[in-house]
């Protein structure tokens, strides 16, 4: 047995083999050591009497699951080896094998996987020209290929841009496990770099098979989807990993679906989590966009609803079709609801298919599948009337009655989760079934006749017939009774109290029982197998069903989400402009109820490209930011949304920034970090992109920040048509651009103060907000009037466009002193003197004021001429 072990486990080197011995799986070796280790149970030894006893550990066979998650979450493989011959035709050792290798992207055990996300293992191929991924998400037979193509760069290696681009799309779906060849060893790092926790597996060159692709796409009538060489030897090597680890029948794979990600509304990593998209920031889906939208009733709902927010489209055709159908059931009620009645409990119906591709359906699967056909005929009868896209996904509902009716007179009602667990056929389906029935029962009636006559011949009254698995029936006899035991009884078992014995005549009753059993549980075994081989046959219909119920469950939650919450119909084309007329954050309203949020307009487009909003903190400035950009990524992905009216020209990527203070996780490169992210917005941006920064430049000293949050609003707004962009800020002095900018426009968030208290009035306005407000704050806040009254006076000096050369040159050294003065890079001291000369409101100051006024401008210009002279030196 210990050569099988060995012989097994040279062939699975990287892998802890869990080694079937009777009602085990047992470990050797470091395989032992290790796994007992993680998977916190007792380390034993074979032979512990010897001079080098084998390290050994095991775990029941029926309750696996839990442990192979566990060592898989450790970061190991766990190959399967199983007796791969019946026992009782066994000669000698019986023969075991691996069954199957099980890697975080091929495990499909219903317990193992979160119902609302998809499992995707994801394949890379490379040619010259870029990258492929081919993802499979082995648990509903999901295919598609992603290409990431563009020319060569100087080397004739593929961009970096493009390894970025494939990092994000692994992230984004959430790929459990990333399978590559050593070549692309290379930029594994970063190519998991936003996706840290995920599974990588090597593997040979010679299993990117393009002509295996190439020969299977024919077969599934797909040949035309893929055409790149990359592409083709991914979905080659995906085949031959699955054939490797996962081993079974996959005849559920669907043909892979083409896509490049790029054509979708593309959501980076960073802006996933400044919107809050999928995860609040607890880490938990709470507090998320997906939160609130997903009112799903069924796990294939959940998945494409997730799908749709992760990858909004940029075709306003394509989105329309998606709001149109939203729309229908917004305006249909009766409709809506007896869809989500006949979708609700419906249950898992596409990893149920899965596990029919993979035929390991059980029972109870078979049950729920029948169910589910029925509640698709009603549905797709409650659709008959439905065009586009709901028509479409009327039209794709198979609800199989041949199917159904063949589930519902073979199975029982309430069958078992298992295939031994119960009786699985049907009384009255199958004569012999019937018959090896009446028999077993008529056996245990048997049994009991048999006891009593025993019971009455003997004499003794406590004497019983027991059953067990390993030694079969018995009769037992307490030890005060062994006297009254007739000659004809032969002893087989002692136990504390008693004695078990045989006859012969209970010894040939026991074959023919036991013979009827086992003949009644193969047959159940065999029917049923056939039953889910007849399913099978209609692996694409039901595969078809299922994503027509998951589009179908989508559509009608946002149409019930849209009623509740009033949500409006976008309306979406290809213009530059995002028109919003009362919008509100989707999620903050949420938390706060509807009637506590204020809502607030927006108007982006040709002539305002630049919002640069300003205001105190707590205003609301970072929520009008992300309610924005919800909006429209909510817009494109098929949903109604928070407004009164909104229109929104199709964006084709969402750039996110957050300045440090905002961020969760501050530390000493943050200002490296958010100069990184602000230098990709800046390398990636296109005109239609929409742009969201969120304090930049926070990270660094104050003028610093100015300094670089100016040249970038700069840099935006020059480049050609220029990106859509809200610039959330609370450095006033950038308020300035918009004066000299023409697409720059001023907002802020409007606060009043009333009785002593600050009222943050939610409402965004034209113009800037108030330069002296937070010395308000800090006067309510009730710092000491001295140190008011030197805040006063600095603030004085700095509208005045002075910098307090003295201060500043107290905070410094001697040899920096003498630098220009940063301040410089917001006009000379003449253009604070025409700033404040624009702002005066001539008409109504008293001519004391105005003197005062003119005093000081002169002081201004003074001052200037001083620092002038200082900047020479
Ligand atoms: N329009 C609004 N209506 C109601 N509450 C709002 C609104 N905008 C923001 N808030 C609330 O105000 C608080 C501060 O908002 P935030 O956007 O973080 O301010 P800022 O970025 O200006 O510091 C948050 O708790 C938010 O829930
Ligand atoms: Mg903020």
């Amino acid at each position: 047995m210990l050569a099988q072990y060995l012989r097994l486990k040279e062939r699975h080197r990287d892998a802890i083999l869990m080694f079937r011995l009777g009602d085990f799986y047992e470990m050797f070796f470091e395989d032992a050591e290790r796994a007992s280790a993680i998977l916190d149970i007792t380390l034993t030894a074979r032979n512990k009497h010897d001079a080098t006893p084998i390290p050994l550990c095991g775990v029941p066979f029926h309750s696996v699951e839990p442990y192979i998650q566990k060592l898989l979450g450790a970061g190991l493989k766990v190959a399967i080896c199983e007796q791969v011959e019946d026992p009782r035709a066994a000669k000698g050792l019986v023969d075991r094998d691996v069954v199957r290798v099980i890697t975080p992207g091929t495990i499909v055990e219903e317990e193992s996987l979160d119902p609302r996300t998809a499992s995707f293992l994801a394949v890379l191929g490379t040619d010259d020209r870029g990258y492929a991924l081919a993802i499979a998400d082995i648990s509903t037979g999901e295919v598609r290929v992603a290409e990431f193509g563009g020319d060569a760069a100087a080397d004739g290696a593929p961009h970096d841009d493009l390894v970025e681009a494939v990092g994000e799309e692994i992230a984004r779906l959430g790929v459990k496990e990333l399978v590559l060849s050593a070549a692309a060893q290379p930029i594994v790092e970063r190519l998991t770099a936003r996706a840290p926790g995920v599974f990588r597996s090597l593997i040979p060159d010679e299993w990117y098979d393009a002509g295996d692709a190439t020969a299977w796409l024919a077969g599934v009538g797909a040949a035309e989807t893929v055409a790149r060489p990359g592409a083709l030897a991914a979905l080659g090597a995906l085949r031959a990993y699955l054939r490797e680890t996962y081993r079974g029948t996959l005849d559920h794979l669907r043909p892979p679906e083409l896509y490049h990600p790029r054509e979708t509304l593309v959501l980076d990593h960073v802006t996933r989590t400044n919107l809050a998209l999928t995860h609040g920031a607890s880490g938990e889906t709470r507090g998320s966009l997906l939160a609130v939208l997903d009112r799903t009733t069924t796990p294939m709902g959940s998945r494409t609803l997730r799908r749709w927010l992760l990858a909004p489209l940029t075709s306003c055709a394509a989105i329309g079709r998606r709001l149109d159908a939203v729309e229908t059931l917004v305006e249909q009620p009766g409709v809506r609801a007896d869809v989500r009645a006949g979708l609700a409990g419906m249950g898992d119906v596409e990893r149920l298919v899965g596990r029919i591709g993979t035929a390991t359906a059980t029972p109870r699967d078979m049950a729920r599948l029948a169910s589910a056909l029925e509640r698709v005929e009603n549905l797709r009868a409650r659709l008959a009337d439905a065009t586009d896209l709901l028509g479409e996904v009327g039209a794709a509902l198979s609800p199989l009655p041949g199917l159904r009716v063949r589930i519902a007179a073979l199975l029982v009602d309430d069958p078992p989760a298992a295939l031994r667990g119960g009786p699985v056929v049907r009384d009255g389906f199958h004569p012999e079934v019937d018959e090896l029935r009446a028999a077993a029962r008529d056996g245990r009636g048997w049994v009991a006749a048999f006891e009593a006559r025993e019971r009455a011949r003997t004499g003794i009254g406590s004497l019983k017939i027991r059953y067990n698995r390993v030694f079969g029936y018995a009769i037992e006899v307490t030890k005060p009774n062994l006297a009254l035991v007739p000659a004809d009884y032969v002893r087989k078992q002692t136990l504390a109290g008693a004695e078990r014995f045989v006859t012969q005549e209970l010894k040939d009753h026991e074959r023919r029982l036991l013979g009827a059993e086992e003949r009644l549980r193969q047959l159940e075994t065999e029917l049923f197998a056939a039953l889910v081989t007849d399913a099978r046959a209609e692996q694409r219909a039901l595969a078809e069903n299922a994503r027509a119920l998951g589009v179908l469950d989508t559509v009608a939650a946002l149409a019930e989400l849209a009623h509740d919450r009033g949500y409006v119909r976008p309306f979406l084309d290809r213009g530059d402009a995002v028109v919003i007329r009362d919008g509100r954050h989707p999620i903050v309203e949420t938390v706060r109820g509807a009637d506590r949020f204020v809502p607030n307009d927006c108007v982006l487009d040709e002539t305002q490209q630049i919002l640069l909003i300003t205001g105190p903190n707590m205003a609301g400035k970072s929520t009008y930011l992300r309610q924005v950009a919800l909006i429209v990524v909510m817009a494109q992905m098929g949903s109604f949304v928070p407004a009164v009216e909104a229109r929104v020209g199709v964006v084709d990527r969402i750039f996110t920034r957050v300045g440090a203070s905002d961020d969760l996780a501050a530390g000493d490169s943050t200002f490296m970090v958010e100069m990184r992210e602000t230098a990709h917005i800046l390398r990636e941006l296109t005109d239609r992109s929409l742009v969201v920064l969120d304090e930049i430049g926070r990270g660094t000293s104050t003028f610093d920040g100015i300094a670089i949050a100016w040249a970038v609003a700069e840099h935006l707004h020059e480049r050609g048509a220029g990106a859509k962009t809200l610039f959330a800020t609370h450095y006033y002095e950038l308020t300035a651009l918009a004066r000299e900018k023409a697409r720059i426009r001023n907002y802020s968030v409007a606060v009043r103060e009333w009785q002593g208290e600050i009222i943050f009035l939610r409402r965004i306005v034209p113009g800037p907000a108030s330069r002296s407000y937070g010395i308000e704050v800090a006067r309510l806040a009730g710092l000491p009037t001295a140190v008011l009254e030197r805040a006063r006076g600095l603030l004085a000096a700095l509208e005045r466009g002075e910098m307090l050369a003295e201060d500043r040159r107290a905070a410094t050294t001697g040899s920096e002193a003498g630098e220009p003065r940063q301040l410089g890079l917001f006009g000379s001291q003449l253009s604070a003197v025409e700033r404040r000369l624009r702002e005066l409101d001539v008409a109504r100051m008293t001519p004391i004021d105005a003197l005062n006024e003119l005093h000081g401008l002169v002081e201004a210009v003074r001052g200037g001429g001083d620092h002038a002279q200082e900047r020479k030196c």
